[in-house]
C-alpha cells in the first residue's frame, strides 16, 4: 500500500482520486478547504510540518475561476503558486515526490500543431501566469516532482462546461458557443487514473525519467462549439432539443484571454508511463446522464 497525502478533496479531480485510489492500492489522506485554507501560508506550513509520514503528495486544489482571477490575482497567486511552492518545499525536505496539476492555459495558442512539454509557455491570463509560477516552484524544488498539464476538465459531479451547456439548453433554444478556440476535453476520472498510476510508479522507483512535465488530455481535439454539440447530442436522450450556433471569440468577450489553440501532445506520458490520452467522447454519455440528474 502506498500512502498519499491529497489536497483538494471535493474538486472534480479530487473526487475521482478518492474514488479510484483503492483500485491502485493507494491509501489517500485527503485535506479539503474546511480542514485547511491553502491561502493561509503559515497554517499550510504548520500542517505540512506535523503531517504523518506519506509516500507522495498530490495537489488537486487550485484557484480555477479563470475569469475571476483577472480581478483576484493575489488569491489566485496564493493558491496556484505560493501553496504549491510550500508543498514542494515540504516534500523536498521529506524526500518524497509531489504530483501537481497544471493547465493548457500556460500556452499562448499561437502554435499550429499540438503543444509539447518542451514548447515555450507564454500565458495570456492571470490564471495562466499563476499556474506557470506554481509549475516552476514545483519543478525547481525536487527532481522527482511531476507536473501534469491537462485541459477542459469535465466530471459527473463538478462545475464544468458540460454541466453549463446542459443547464443552458433547458432555458434556451439556441446556445451561442465559441468555434475558434481548439483544445482537448478531458474527463476528470482519466486524470485521476493517470495521476495515481504515475504516483505508484514514481514511489516504487520507476527508473527511466519518470519526473518533470507531462501533458495529459482527451484523445481528440475540438472547438468549444464541437464540445457543446457532442453534449447536446447526448442530452437529446433526455429530451434536450437546443442547438448550437457557432460564433467567433470576438462575439463572446471574457475578462481573461484564452489561447486559440491549446491542444496538448500526450506522447511523452504514453512513452514514459504507458498512459494513453483519454477517450473523452465515449465517456461523455454517462457523464451527461449523471449531470442531467443533478441540474
Ligand atoms: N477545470 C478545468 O477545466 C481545468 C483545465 C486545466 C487544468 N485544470 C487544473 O486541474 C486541477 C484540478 O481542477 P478541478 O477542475 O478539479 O478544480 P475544481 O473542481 O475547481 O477544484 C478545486 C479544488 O481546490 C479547492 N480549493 C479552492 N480554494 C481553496 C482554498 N483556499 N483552500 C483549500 N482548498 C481550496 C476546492 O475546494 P472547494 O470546493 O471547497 O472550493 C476544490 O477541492 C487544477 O490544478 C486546475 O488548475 C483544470
Amino acid at each position: 500500500m502506498i500512502r498519499i497525502l491529497q489536497f483538494g478533496r471535493i474538486g472534480q479531480v479530487g473526487q475521482e482520486l478518492l474514488a479510484q485510489a483503492p483500485a491502485h492500492d493507494v491509501v489517500l489522506e485527503t485535506v479539503e478547504r474546511d480542514d485547511l485554507d491553502l491561502t493561509d501560508a503559515a497554517a499550510l506550513e504548520r500542517f505540512l510540518d506535523r503531517a504523518a509520514p506519506f509516500d507522495a503528495l498530490v495537489n488537486a486544489a487550485a484557484y480555477t475561476a479563470v475569469d475571476r482571477a483577472e480581478s483576484e490575482s493575489g488569491l489566485a497567486h496564493a493558491l496556484n503558486a505560493e501553496a504549491p511552492r510550500l508543498m514542494a518545499k515540504a516534500c523536498a525536505a521529506r524526500g518524497v515526490p509531489l504530483l501537481h496539476i497544471s493547465t493548457d492555459y500556460v500556452f499562448d495558442g499561437t502554435r499550429t500543431g499540438a503543444y509539447r512539454e518542451t514548447d515555450r509557455a507564454n500565458p495570456q491570463s492571470v490564471y495562466g501566469w499563476t499556474k506557470l509560477a506554481g509549475e516552476e516552484a514545483v519543478l525547481g524544488a525536487h527532481d522527482r516532482n511531476v507536473v501534469l498539464r491537462t485541459a477542459w476538465v469535465f466530471s459527473r459531479g463538478g462545475q464544468n462546461f458540460v454541466r453549463t451547456m446542459l443547464r443552458l439548453a433547458r432555458e434556451r433554444e439556441v446556445l451561442r458557443v465559441v468555434d475558434d478556440q481548439r483544445g482537448c476535453p478531458t474527463p476528470a476520472c482519466d486524470i485521476a487514473d493517470a495521476l495515481l498510476r504515475v504516483a505508484v510508479r514514481i514511489t516504487r522507483g520507476a527508473e527511466s525519467g519518470p519526473q518533470g512535465v507531462f501533458h495529459f488530455c482527451g484523445d481528440t481535439a475540438c472547438t468549444w462549439a464541437d464540445f457543446a454539440e457532442a453534449t447536446l447530442e447526448e442530452g437529446a436522450r433526455h429530451g434536450i432539443t437546443a442547438r448550437v450556433e457557432r460564433i467567433p471569440t470576438t462575439d463572446y468577450p471574457t475578462p481573461a484571454k484564452r489561447p486559440a489553440n491549446s491542444v496538448l501532445d500526450c506522447s511523452r506520458i504514453t512513452s514514459v508511463h504507458g498512459i494513453a490520452p483519454a477517450p473523452w467522447r465515449s465517456r461523455l454519455p454517462d457523464h451527461v446522464d449523471a449531470l442531467v440528474k443533478s441540474l
